[in-house]
């Protein structure tokens, strides 16, 4: 990981935009590109898909006007595909990356999604700007609406596929960005939630909104039980994906695909099963029989064993993908705007940086150093200052 200089991007279709970044954020799918997806990447890949900013320049069917304040969800879609109409936004038609066989294309994540360049840089090519930026107002800060981007629908998606409301219990397995919006949201929509994960200031911070948390050990998928009659929560999301600790076998076969040289690396990615499934598996002993079990975490490989058995005969539902984005903002936008903050968008950020200081933030998220749960990166700072937030 390192910050370089390269040619700004310019405008290739009617439809481009180019943005200039004012706040870009490090994400958990950023981690994976370290490690098991390594293969994927290639020298001078720009990563990052969690940008907003204001338009610089923008292409005759971009839809939008120089000057206008934008968030850029992290799948690239054209809007009007099968797909698209559908609302299924992360499986467009237009730019799935076949030669992968992989769904729609992202921003900043390697081959497998279309090697675009990303958002963690002072400018980005948006491309399908007549319909993926999300237009946002003057008033509030960059931190209140940057999670447009990914985080808050992410998490909206979960819940929804965990399919809980009024009066339902929640259980979220791993206390990251996306297990704290989750967790918050299902609280938000009237859940009783309980959130697992080994770090003690990620608990700390969920149990500021209401969650009742969990470390991750041996005894807490029963105490959990205990406080739902025995029978286990109506809905789990798994916010942890396939890093998970607690699976010794996969961290040794991840080190190793790091190691092997990159062709052989893609190949035993696709292939073999390198998941550490440590939180899956905790989830589908957790839900309750007939209950929904909600993937957010992302995972890979093809080899790994499933308990058939017990999600047949438990008849647990499961739905998992990444976030189609676009179909949850008319949901969530009013939220980051109520000036009550029920979401408490106001509490996640936890580092705020300059740009040029990205590969030492980068090392502090992925060891889970000095409190740090979401870094904003910050193209506008100079290298050195604490990087002031834009108010716009
Ligand atoms: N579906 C999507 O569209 C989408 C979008 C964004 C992120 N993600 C994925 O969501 C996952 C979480 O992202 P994040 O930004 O919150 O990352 P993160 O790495 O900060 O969070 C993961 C958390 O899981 C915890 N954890 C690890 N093992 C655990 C276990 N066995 N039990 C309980 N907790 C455990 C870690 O301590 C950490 O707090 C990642 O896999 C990421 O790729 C998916
Ligand atoms: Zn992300
Ligand atoms: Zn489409």
């Amino acid at each position: 990981m390192s910050v370089e200089t390269v040619p700004d991007p310019v405008l290739r279709e009617d439809n481009d935009a180019i943005i200039e970044v004012t706040s870009t954020a490090i994400c958990g799918s950023d981690l994976h590109l370290y490690e098991v997806l390594g293969p994927f990447m290639d020298e001078g890949d720009i990563i990052g898909h969690e940008p907003m900013g204001r338009v610089v320049e923008a292409g005759s069917a971009s839809n939008l006007s120089v000057g206008d304040r934008v968030v850029i969800p992290f799948p690239i879609a054209c809007g009007s595909c099968w797909m698209c109409r559908r609302g299924l936004y992360t499986q467009c038609e237009t730019t799935q990356v076949r030669e992968h066989g992989s769904g729609a294309s992202l921003f900043g994540y390697s081959r497998l999604y279309g090697s675009v360049p990303g958002g963690q840089a002072e400018y980005l090519r948006v491309p399908h700007a007549n319909f993926n930026p999300i237009k946002v107002g003057d008033e509030l800060p960059d931190h209140r609406y940057l999670f447009l981007s990914d985080v808050l629908p992410t998490a909206w998606q979960a819940v929804k596929y965990a399919d809980v409301g009024e009066g339902d219990t929640l259980a979220v397995f791993g206390l990251g960005p996306i297990g704290q919006m989750s967790a918050r949201i299902g609280r938000h929509l009237g859940a009783r939630v309980f959130g697992i994960d080994p770090v003690p200031e990620r608990r700390a911070m969920a149990a500021r909104h209401g969650v009742e948390v969990f470390d991750f050990g041996e005894d807490t998928n029963d105490a959990i039980r205990d406080a739902t009659e025995g029978r286990g929560p109506d809905g789990v999301v798994d916010a942890v994906g396939m890093e998970a600790h607690g699976s010794p076998v996969g961290k040794v076969a991840h080190q190793a695909v790091g190691m092997l040289p990159d062709a052989v690396g893609r190949k035993m990615m696709k292939t073999a099963g390198l998941d550490r499934l440590g939180a899956l598996h905790s989830s589908i002993d957790l839900v309750r029989r007939g209950g929904t079990l909600s993937l957010s975490g992302v995972y890979g490989g093809t080899a790994s064993p499933m308990p058939m058995l017990t999600l047949f005969d438990k008849q647990i539902q499961l739905r998992m993908g990444q976030c189609n984005v676009k179909a949850w903002i008319d949901d969530i936008l009013p939220l980051v705007e109520d000036p009550a903050d029920p979401l408490g968008v106001d509490d996640l950020v936890t580092h705020r940086v300059p740009l040029s200081e990205g590969p030492e933030a980068y090392e502090k998220f992925q060891k889970k150093e000095d409190g740090c749960i979401k870094v904003v990166l910050d193209p506008q700072a100079k290298p050195g200052t604490p990087g002031g937030e834009s108010e716009n």
